[in-house]
């Protein structure tokens, strides 16, 4: 028995040192998320999951989305550990599309990208008690890509905390479209920033890779209540 260990334990050794030798570790995240999309995959993905929790899980080191939703309904996180390298590209938290009824409570999200990102198609979706940082900060959008999308209406994001991120809280949408619809109802209160350097950010003419299409409207009551306190100036900007 101690022998085969150690044998498996030789066997381990050589491939370590196999793969440091070319000049790489085995699984470097501070790179993979910056390949073309093929092979990537979020860490932990919910597809079409409905009346469920999701309580005192770690999720570290994601090569892609650490936590995706899509097409969920009434999910609550909760307690939740999310930690990348500050400069792993694409390790988004928790990412929602077409979700309705999503609450993430007492959760701490250090990432490389976005903290938590509220995509397209949602609705009723709460964000209380998140600690951010380092990150992208908290967002909703890209908004008006695609066709297809519907509206995000009500999304609550109260009592959190973001320290140094590159951005606070920020809606961002594609300009240009023939096809319109409203993100609204969007509220941001009790919200903290520490070293924030963009703490609010409305974009609607966000368009990387100059694929523009449409344009949504954001409308509804708006009520920020938001305590920031500014970056150093030569910190990093937007993504
Ligand atoms: C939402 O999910 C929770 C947890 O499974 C469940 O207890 C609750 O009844 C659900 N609410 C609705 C409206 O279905």
């Amino acid at each position: 028995m101690g022998l085969r260990w150690n044998f498996v334990a030789f066997l381990s050794l050589l491939f370590l040192l196999a793969s440091t030798t070319k000049g790489q570790s085995v699984f470097d995240v501070t790179r993979y998320g910056a390949k073309p999309n093929t092979d990537i995959t979020h860490t932990l993905k919910f597809n079409f999951v409905t009346n469920s929790i999701v309580k005192d899980i770690t999720s570290l080191d994601s090569k892609n989305f650490h936590i995706n939703l899509l097409g969920c309904k009434n999910i609550t996180f909760e307690h939740v550990t999310i930690s990348a390298p500050e400069n792993s590209p694409n390790t988004d938290g928790i990412h929602i599309s077409s979700s309705e009824q999503i609450r993430i409570l007492n959760t701490k999200i250090s990432t490389g990208d976005d903290c938590v990102s509220v995509g397209d198609s949602n609705k009723d979706i709460t964000i209380r008690d998140v600690t951010c940082g380092p990150g992208h900060g908290i967002s909703i959008g890209s908004l008006g890509k695609y066709t297809k999308e519907k509206a995000v209406e009500g999304v609550w994001v109260t009592k959190c905390k973001l320290i140094k991120t590159t951005n606070g809280v920020r809606i961002k949408t594609w300009p240009d479209s023939a096809v319109k619809y409203s993100a609204s109802d969007m509220h941001f209160e009790d919200i903290e920033m520490i070293d924030v350097s963009n703490p609010i950010l409305i974009d609607q003419e966000y368009c990387p890779w100059n694929q523009c299409n449409r344009k949504p409207i954001i409308s509804g009551k708006q009520n920020p209540r938001i305590c920031a306190e500014a970056a150093p100036v030569d910190a990093p900007s937007i993504d």
